[in-house]
């Protein structure tokens, strides 16, 4: 007997994108799409197009250019959102406008400060309004998890009624337990009359660790589609991992009734990719795409997966994607060989200009180091095209001395705003000096949230790819910078940060309290 398509829904590139700092530009989202496609995802939440001229761009780009996925984009219940979203979407081969409104008595009476009745009011309206643009609706009743089972009864049923053909049930402040999550759905699906009209989702975060084990609980209660992220990236603690629910769905389907079509090998190279061009590193241990996930530490798991790998290994390696895709080049590759593999990463430069520059860097990066990997071209990519932009800080020069028993000092000179100037400064390190020396210069007033260094590839010839986040005025800007030297890395990385801080536009947030 076949059974029913669970749907994966991906929403790595607008709910992945809220968690602070994690904001990805046109091209890197566009990027990671074509991955998403590769990996045959079923619906891409391409953003939130009414939030920035810059998102609506994003998922105009990918609605234009990806076309083996549905693309969607978020709106809240306001016809501007969605008319917004619509013109995004117009190019989609096949387009969703996905519109909610909070549905618990305490969102409802503080954030949005309207009475229950008024709240279907706009839910109705505004899914009628979106139908008229598009012929594929979802409907989520935001914080769902602590929403009154017979008002989420009485909303989901007008909802459906006017043109909603997926309801979904988002568990947005991570509160639920699986068992009790379970049976919300199943009760939703037995109880609203209409239910069979749609298709019932979840979108579970994950402050209390549990978004997998809900969202996998949803769906042995009937639930068809899941909303997840790549790396469970998302606000707070993040999404629902889509990694673990495809292969928690085929590893067990003894008790799953559902199969996924995802192309499970595009697993681990999507995640690196989204690692890379985010910076936020995954840690060792995550489940799938950690770099202990297949890692046999004690000898007497070696030596039973050895003998049988069954003994200890539920699923294979290779199967999602480790050891797959690791074509490597080096600095004898030429720039067909390059090009070529631009192509199979989804990586499309839009100028003849940009392809010399980065083919110029490639072998820069070939000289130093001696394999050059598929993570490696991304991080080259992310930082050939941040260069090329009109940026306000750009390193000329950084000279840094450290030796033992004396102070490290640093060197630098920066072009700001066309004007080149120079500052020298000591820390309690090499790194410390560096972003002295730059702050004697830009005088930010930003402060420091967070330095991070990861190794992109394995090997101490590895890039090391930085991240900083700085915070000014309440605003969370992330600046990331690779290179085989970290020091230079990392001063990337912070004039990277604040360039997001010199030139970001205000963004809406979805969330924020305004209907
Ligand atoms: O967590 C949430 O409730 C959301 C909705 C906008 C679907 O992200
Ligand atoms: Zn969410």
């Amino acid at each position: 007997m076949s059974k029913d398509r669970l749907i994966i829904f991906d929403t790595t590139l607008r709910d992945g994108e809220q968690s602070p700092g994690a904001s990805m530009d046109r091209d890197e989202k566009v990027r990671i799409a074509k991955a998403l496609e590769r990996m045959r995802v079923d619906v891409i939440e391409a953003g939130f197009a009414v939030a920035s001229q810059g998102d609506f761009e994003s998922v105009k780009a990918i609605a234009d250019t990806v076309k083996g996925s549905t693309i969607c984009s978020l709106a809240r219940a306001k016809a501007a959102d969605i008319d917004r979203a619509g013109e995004a979407l117009k190019n989609a081969a096949s387009g969703r406008i996905h519109t909610f409104i909070a549905t618990s008595p305490i969102h409802m009476q503080h954030k949005l400060r309207m009475t229950p009745d008024q709240v279907i009011e706009a839910a109705v309206a505004a899914v009628k309004h979106a139908r008229n643009q598009i012929g594929d609706v979802e409907f989520s009743c935001e914080d769902a998890g602590r929403s009154e089972i017979d008002f989420l009864c009485r909303i989901i049923e007008q909802v459906i009624d006017a043109g909603a053909r997926t309801i979904n049930i988002p568990d947005t402040v991570g509160y639920a337990i699986p068992q009790q999550f379970g049976e919300t759905i199943r009760t939703l699906l037995e109880r609203i009359p209409n239910a069979h009209k749609a298709v019932f989702s979840v979108h579970c975060h994950n402050d209390l660790g549990l978004a997998v084990a809900n969202s996998l609980a949803a769906v042995m209660n009937g639930a068809r589609q899941v909303e997840c992220t790549i790396n469970g990236l998302g606000e707070r603690a993040g999404n629902a991992s889509l990694e673990e629910i495809v292969m928690a769905v085929r590893t067990r389907p003894d008790l799953f009734d559902v199969d996924t079509g995802i192309n499970a090998t595009e697993i681990v190279p999507t995640s690196r990719m989204v690692s890379t061009i985010t910076g936020f590193p995954v840690q060792p241990n995550k489940a799938i795409v950690g770099a202990n996930a297949f890692a046999h530490e004690s000898g007497i798991h070696q030596d039973g997966v050895l003998k049988h790998r069954e003994t200890y290994e539920i699923m294979r390696a290779e199967d999602v994607g480790w050891h797959t895709n690791r074509m490597v080049l080096g600095k004898h590759s030429g720039r067909a060989a390059f090009r070529a593999r631009l192509e199979e990463l989804g990586i499309s430069l839009h100028t003849s200009e940009e392809l010399d520059e980065v083919f110029r860097r490639f072998k820069e990066l070939a000289d130093k180091k001696h394999d050059v990997f598929d993570e490696d071209i991304h991080a080259l990519i992310s930082d050939t095209l941040k260069a090329a932009e009109a940026e306000r800080y750009k390193l000329l020069r950084l000279e840094t001395a450290s030796r033992t028993g004396e102070t490290p000092t640093a060197t630098l000179s920066l072009n700001v705003d066309g004007s080149e100037q120079q500052a020298t400064a000591s820390g309690a390190g090499p790194v410390d000096a560096t972003f002295k020396a730059i702050e004697q210069i830009a005088h930010s007033g930003a402060g420091l949230q967070l330095y991070s260094v990861n190794a992109i590839t394995s090997g101490t010839d590895s890039q090391g790819e930085v991240t900083v986040r700085l915070e000014k005025g309440g605003r969370i800007v992330n600046g990331h910078g690779a290179d085989v030297d970290i020091i230079m890395a990392s001063a990337k990385a912070y004039l990277d940060a604040l360039n997001h801080i010199a030139t970001g536009a205000e963004r809406a947030h979805p969330q924020a309290a305004d209907v």
